[in-house]
């Protein structure tokens, strides 16, 4: 018989953590790793799968903020460390685990849940939808040069990184506010999740933080590790970028080719960038960085109505979409949708879909006739499609820069 149950102590939340760091073959997480981690996550939001011998599977949440199209923020469950022993997989145990996180997350009212799920056959039974493809690069020195035309502004200088929070949140809070899929970071985010490595991280390269400054004034910022290493005939270094943030073109340009001129690295590596990032543009030879298509952040929305009537539409209109979710039954049925209110209707629905997949549409990371034309979604109606890119139509593509 295996019980869910909320974590109650620091010992639960190490043992409910243990499967997941069985997975990334780390050790059983510590107490010095959970009083870190607990800066930033509420012990209760792990839940935890328990038999007759102790703690076999788990599934957190983080308490999170974040921006959806328009500009509000609406609170999120950053779904994290899920993980079921390998002795008891296939047992129902993560559906369960599931239930239970998706039935708190609705009775805290946080209409959105959120996820980087490490295998994407998984979630798409409980309603998540991959809200948004990120862009993996790697730009060889060699074919590091911008286009001619584009210059460089400002000087960059080096400010340490666990210190730099009061410098860089700004420009941070300047991209975030307008990008959907960001979340708001606390004090305690930025310095234990952001900035310092987590506990259970040995990493010898630390983080350097560069910032840029345009007549005395942060304009962006670049957190990256060098990392070298003995290659065949010479030592070899490449420049790991974290995160690189900038409030103008001109700033996203300079702040790259600082990156990109630091001396001896063969290579600038960026992981998880938007889909659409500017440096791609920025380059004479885009192919050559080779721009690898990857999973982004996936969302489900858990309160179809809430999440619905809180993001923006670009224009007045009234549309009827009729949301199937066999896993949370309250959001099922017919929704009428008007000038940014949502409510329950009788009238024929335009298109039928499922919840994971509206949550594809919903930050503006797909388009409903992208949707249509892979067969994913019905048009019950003759140009509902089209009406509805119409209304969702966002300027600014999502993007998540927190890999939690
Ligand atoms: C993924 C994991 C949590 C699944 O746990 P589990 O208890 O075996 O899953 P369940 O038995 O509840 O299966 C639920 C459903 O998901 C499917 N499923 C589970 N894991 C799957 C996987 N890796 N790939 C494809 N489908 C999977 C099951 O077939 C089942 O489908 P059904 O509902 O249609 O019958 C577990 O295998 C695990 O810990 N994996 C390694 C760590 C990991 O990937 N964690 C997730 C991080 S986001």
């Amino acid at each position: 018989m295996i019980e869910i149950r909320t974590c109650g102590t620091v010992d639960d939340l190490c043992d409910a953590a243990n499967p997941i760091a069985h997975y990334l073959g780390h050790p059983r997480p510590t107490e010095a790793w959970a009083t870190t981690w607990l800066r930033n996550f509420d012990l209760p939001r792990m839940h935890m799968a328990v038999d007759r011998r102790g703690i076999i599977g788990g599934a957190g949440a983080f308490s999170l903020e974040m921006t959806v199209p328009g500009g509000r923020t609406l609170a999120t469950a950053g779904v994290t460390n899920v993980g079921v022993l390998p002795t008891h997989r296939r047992r129902g145990i993560l559906r369960a685990l599931m239930r239970a996180q998706l039935d708190d997350v609705h009775a805290r009212d946080e209409p959105l849940a959120a996820m980087w799920p490490s295998e994407e056959t998984i979630y798409g039974r409980y309603g998540y939808g991959l809200a948004s493809f990120a862009m993996n690069l790697r730009i060889a020195k060699v074919y590091s040069a911008f286009r001619s035309g584009v210059d460089s502004y400002g000087d960059a200088r080096l400010v340490d990184a666990e210190d730099s929070a009061d410098l860089i949140q700004p420009i941070y809070d300047a991209v975030r506010t307008v990008t959907p899929g960001m979340c708001a970071r606390s004090t305690e985010w930025w310095r234990h999740r952001v900035l310092r490595d987590p506990v259970d991280v040995e990493d010898p390269h630390p983080k350097a933080c560069a910032v840029l400054e345009v007549d005395g004034e942060p304009k962006a910022y670049a957190l990256y590790r060098l990392r070298s290493s003995m290659g065949e005939i010479e030592r070899e270094l490449e420049v790991q970028a974290q995160e690189v943030m900038a409030v103008t073109p001109d700033a996203t340009a300079s702040m790259w080719r600082y990156l990109l001129d630091i001396d001896w690295a063969k290579a600038v590596v960026a992981r998880f960038l938007p889909p659409a990032h500017p440096v791609v543009l920025l380059l004479a030879r885009p192919r050559q960085a080779r721009p690898a298509l990857v999973d982004g952040l996936w969302i489900r929305l858990v309160d179809v109505a809430t999440a619905l009537s809180r993001r923006s539409y670009s224009r007045d209109d009234v549309l009827i979409l009729d949301v199937r979710d066999d896993f949370c039954p309250w959001n099922a049925g017919r929704w009428r949708l008007e000038a940014g209110s949502v409510t329950r209707t009788t009238a024929t629905a335009e298109i039928a879909l499922d919840v994971a997949d509206l949550a594809m549409v919903y930050l503006g990371g797909f388009t409903f006739r992208e949707l249509w034309h892979a067969n994913l979604i019905q048009e019950l109606r003759g140009g509902a499609v089209e009406r509805a890119d119409s209304l969702f139509r966002t300027d600014v593509g999502p993007w998540c820069s927190d890999n939690f």
